[in-house]
């Protein structure tokens, strides 16, 4: 039977509401408690509590969240400096060593390569600050404190999804690409793309044009991380544009004319997305291709109005840079940042929190970036 039932309600209580939920309530007596209210003060404004390292100012990707970060921190009135590592993992750490000397209080790091990356991790612990990795997630360490990201699954599922969904029949060819080996994120879009691909190239819709590693697993719906790091290995960009053109180069020069035709390009990232599809669209023997991106870099955005890309995945910059200012904010504050789950970085769960990301095609360009402010119409000829 049903029974009856009147149900009180529940409140989560945390340092910062201690006061409120259970003081102020009559509940305890501030007496009953010592060090009430002594929560750290937030810095000065004027004092250099934040410091930030990118990983290069050579791909537009990461001037977007350096314009983003200097807004959002202005007006947040907190002191930053922002130093790029320039593709190196001895100056990215000493950048880290020179904010920790200046004072900061909390380190926001995208590594250059995570792994290499612990040793700065492990320099701002001992030295009493606090890590978030931003967008690449620094492995083998205890010393991240919290991690902001986009959902890299999705990156790369929504890219293969888009190939999946403009495919027919069977035999297409099938080019994969993927990013730098050195970067975590590498992987988990790889896996992302591999968990809608593979049952198409099981199935015969697509066939692997260049990597006999991705050939010889395409029975396996999960891949192990030594599985992915040997087809990465024969597909790798190094997220470096000429690398990616040099293997795309590479890739078309070996293949025979029946990989060639109508064919389906998986591109990890807008950067290497415009290098391949300018060497696809040189070879006379590529009658069409479709070709993925993400980060909806302006530069690709125009290629996509001009038929020249044919997708890329939207990461709000903005999002990713207040999910570390408020992470940033509440550790300045002593108090732990919300999060929503946790990433393993081979040693521990890293708390996390987790930005969603949008296909954008020719079709929603002006919905999803120009009518949200992410860019002004001006910035593009041709729009539709
Ligand atoms: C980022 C991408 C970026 C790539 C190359 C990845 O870790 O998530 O947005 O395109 O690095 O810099």
């Amino acid at each position: 039977m049903d029974v009856p039932a009147v149900q009180a309600p529940v409140v989560t209580v945390t340092r910062d509401n201690v006061q409120a939920a259970l003081i102020d309530s009559g509940y305890y007596q501030a007496s009953d408690f010592t060090g009430l209210g002594s929560a750290a003060p937030a810095p000065a404004p004027g004092t250099l509590a934040v410091g930030i390292v990118l990983p290069t100012r050579d791909e537009p990707r990461w001037i977007q969240d350096e314009t983003r970060f200097k807004e959002a921190l202005e007006a947040a009135g907190y002191q930053v400096e922002i130093l790029f590592s320039q593709g190196d993992s001895s100056r990215e750490q000493a950048n880290v060593e020179s904010l920790i000397t200046k004072g900061i209080q909390v380190l926001i790091i995208t590594p250059h390569d995570g792994t290499a990356a612990a040793a700065s991790a492990n320099a701002a612990r001992a030295a009493g600050v606090n890590v978030i990795s931003y967008d690449r997630l620094i492995r083998e360490t205890e010393a991240v404190d919290y991690y902001v990201t986009f959902d890299s699954i999705a990156v790369g599922a929504q890219q293969a999804q888009f190939l999946v969904d403009n495919a027919t029949g069977s035999g297409n060819p099938l080019y994969l690409y993927a990013g730098a080996a050195t970067d975590n994120n590498a992987f988990i879009f790889f896996e992302g793309a591999w968990g809608v691909l593979q049952p198409k190239i099981a199935d015969g819709t697509f066939v692997v044009a260049n990597s006999s590693e991705a050939e010889a697993l395409s029975g396996s719906a999960t891949l192990t991380r030594e599985e992915q790091a040997r087809i990465i290995g024969q597909i790798t960009t190094n997220w470096d544009f000429n690398t990616a053109k040099t293997l795309a180069e590479a890739n078309l020069t070996a293949a025979p004319d029946s990989a060639k035709g109508d064919v389906f390009v998986l591109a990890p990232n807008d950067g290497t997305a415009r290098a391949i599809a300018d060497t696809f669209a040189t070879d006379p023997a590529v009658t069409s291709f479709l070709i993925t991106g993400q980060d909806a870099e302006q530069a690709s955005v125009q290629y996509i109005i001009d038929g020249k890309q044919s997708m890329t995945v939207f990461k709000d910059v903005r999002t990713l840079v207040q999910s570390a200012i408020d992470a940033a904010v509440a550790l300045l504050t002593d108090s732990s940042p919300e999060a929503s789950g946790s990433y393993n970085n081979g040693r521990i769960d890293v708390p996390a929190v987790q930005a969603p990301v949008v296909t954008v095609t020719r079709d929603n360009v002006q919905a999803e970036l120009i009518d949200s402010g992410y860019y002004q119409a001006s910035d593009f000829t041709g729009l539709p």
